[in-house]
């Protein structure tokens, strides 16, 4: 089999995000698990969507929710087992859904057995799978070189047995996989294909953009927050070690392959997704969310000009070199009304209508996260007890005994940037627990639930639901979309985002009021007047394109022009 195999179905696909431990919880233990995916799939069906990204779902010891794996071929206790999730599968499948699961491969549990035999001895034949360097300093007793991990503190822990340092850029649980090993590389093809011949249909590659560490793990330079980027991100051997992958695996099935690329630039991109280089089919880039931030941490004063220069940028800088991928929320992310529509309240149904059209009207794959489709909201934290994620726990771990002080400050950042913001339950219904467990949720339900939930905009025509389904059945097979050029409008407008996407005579044409209150728009003077069809209306009336519209609060319109 060739790279032939590869049908490029992800260009025409929409993709739903599934992170199960907040998901559907079928057997009332507060978790969401896979028995629980299989009785919403009529849902995922209903709504459109042509394939679904799984958050991990193996053997996990649960330090950073599946995303430290301890075995890559089982399915973790609390969600089930390997023949539910077959059934799971072969349920997506009956339904015209494909599955994309999630690749953690950058590094594994401590509770790994590799690792566990890892940390044996200095000769034990997976020493090297890891990365284990002797201390610096007169006892061995300082870390190896200064690189932070991502989630706070030093990249490297102490290990008594062998009295030398592993290297963990995330928690100390999370141990990095070797890379230049070969047999690392190996183990990584056999469990791709592992997967593809029980039937997966792609990968979300967590983290991959760090896999290949400079030579020597030099110092890094000085940076108050994080240290040691430049010596571990598009590492020295990356392209290689992407490529035998996709040789030896991801080219031999009909794959979707994305990965997870954190401050990535075009260039890079181009070099990850470009389809002749053989590598990925498309990145996660984070600039449109980072654009909202000073350092990564403190948040900005919304600019939708600085998001609108992004989209951009990308569309330009992709057309017909790379792929993009669209999204504007995921587990890792808050919640989309909250980052692109601050002050929504009392708009919030317009407002996540607007928010569908101006994204996933661009060129790209289209990712959707669970509880977008509702428009679900960020949790109002209090204290911080109510955050659940590790970050937050290391980070307090690290303040203590000043974590009281700061926790006024903290809440107010976490309020916007926490990832817990994304992964309380999903909103079924207004009944207990918001439909998704009979029990108490692991994580706290958002007390929006009685507006916000599925069964509601299920009964009303006009929900966010309802009109997700028609953005999502207009983009099918819409050659426009996906194939279109891109054209931008006014792109220094602060309140409105106005692009074209044109392909052979056909003309789509988009306006989105980012403000919650009216504004005056002026179409361009080739555009307005022009007969035209209203293909999407988050108002819901008739409106034809003239050249000077006052648009309502989050109003947003697709026009294909004639
Ligand atoms: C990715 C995942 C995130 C996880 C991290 C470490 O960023 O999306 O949830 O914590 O990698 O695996
Ligand atoms: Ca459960």
């Amino acid at each position: 089999m060739s790279e032939e195999k590869k049908t490029r179905w992800y260009k025409d696909a929409f993709v739903y995000q599934i992170y199960p431990r907040s998901f559907c919880d079928s057997n009332g233990d507060g978790i969401g698990d896979i028995p629980g995916i299989i009785s919403k799939l009529d849902h995922l069906k209903d709504l459109g969507v042509d394939a679904v990204w799984l958050s991990p779902c193996y053997k996990s010891p649960n330090d950073d929710n599946g995303y430290d794996i301890s075995d890559y071929r089982d399915i973790m206790d609390e969600f089930g087992t390997l023949d539910d999730w077959k059934i799971m599968i072969k349920g997506m499948h009956d339904r015209g859904i494909k599955l994309i699961m999630d690749l953690v491969v950058n590094h594994t549990s401590d509770e790994h057995q590799w690792f566990k035999d890892s940390r044996l001895s200095k000769d034990n034949p997976y020493r090297d799978y890891y990365i284990w360097r002797k201390g610096k300093g007169k006892n061995g007793k300082k870390p190896p070189n200064n690189w932070t991990s991502r989630f706070g503190g030093s990249a490297w822990e102490y290990d008594d047995a062998t009295e030398e340092w592993y290297l963990h850029l995330f928690t100390k649980k999370q141990p990095d996989l070797n890379w230049d090993n070969p047999k690392v590389r190996q183990e990584v093809i056999d469990i791709c294909n592992y997967w593809f011949e029980l039937g997966v249909d792609g990968f979300r590659c967590d983290v991959i953009t760090y896999i290949s560490k400079a030579k020597g793990l030099p110092d890094g330079k000085y940076n108050i927050l994080a240290r040691g980027d430049e010596h571990f991100t598009h590492g020295p051997n990356i392209h290689e070690y992407l490529k035998q992958v996709n040789k030896e695996s991801w080219s031999k099935y009909d794959t979707m392959i994305v990965g997870e690329a954190a401050g990535v630039t075009i260039e890079q991109a181009l070099l990850y997704t470009a389809e002749e280089r053989k590598e990925m089919d498309c990145v996660f880039q984070f600039e449109h969310f980072e654009a909202s931030f000073w350092m990564h941490i403190i948040p900005l004063k919304f600019d939708l000009r600085k998001i609108q220069k992004v989209f951009s940028r990308w569309q330009f800088g992709l057309m017909q070199k790379g792929w993009n991928s669209l999204y504007l929320e995921n587990h890792d992310q808050p919640r989309s009304l909250d980052s692109y529509t601050p002050g929504f309240e009392g708009h919030r149904e317009e407002a996540a209508k607007m928010l569908a059209v101006a994204i996933f009207m661009q060129q790209g794959t289209p990712f959707m996260y669970q509880g977008q489709e509702i428009g679900m909201t960020n949790y109002p934290f209090k204290s911080f007890d109510e955050c659940k994620d590790v970050v937050v726990q290391n980070i307090r771990k690290m303040l203590h005994p000043l974590d009281k002080i700061f926790e006024k400050t903290a809440i107010k950042i976490l309020k916007k940037r926490s990832r817990d913001n994304a992964r309380t339950p999903m909103q079924w219904s207004s009944s207990e627990n918001a439909g998704f467990s009979s029990s108490e949720p692991w994580i706290m339900v958002n007390p929006n639930f009685t507006e916000v939930n599925v069964e509601k905009d299920k009964e009303n025509p006009n929900s966010i639901l309802n009109f997700y389904k028609k953005l999502i059945a207009f983009r099918k097979g819409n050659e426009a979309i996906i194939k279109g050029s891109f054209k931008e409008n006014d792109p220094g407008n602060k309140d409105i985002l106005c692009y074209e996407r044109w392909y052979h005579g056909e003309r789509l044409f988009i306006v989105c009021n980012f403000k919650n209150s009216e504004v005056n728009f002026r179409a361009p003077l080739d555009a307005a007047y022009l007969e035209c069809e209203l293909a999407l209306h988050n108002y819901g009336y008739d409106r034809p394109l003239l050249q000077s519209l006052v648009l309502r609060p989050y109003e947003a319109m697709v026009y294909i022009l004639k």
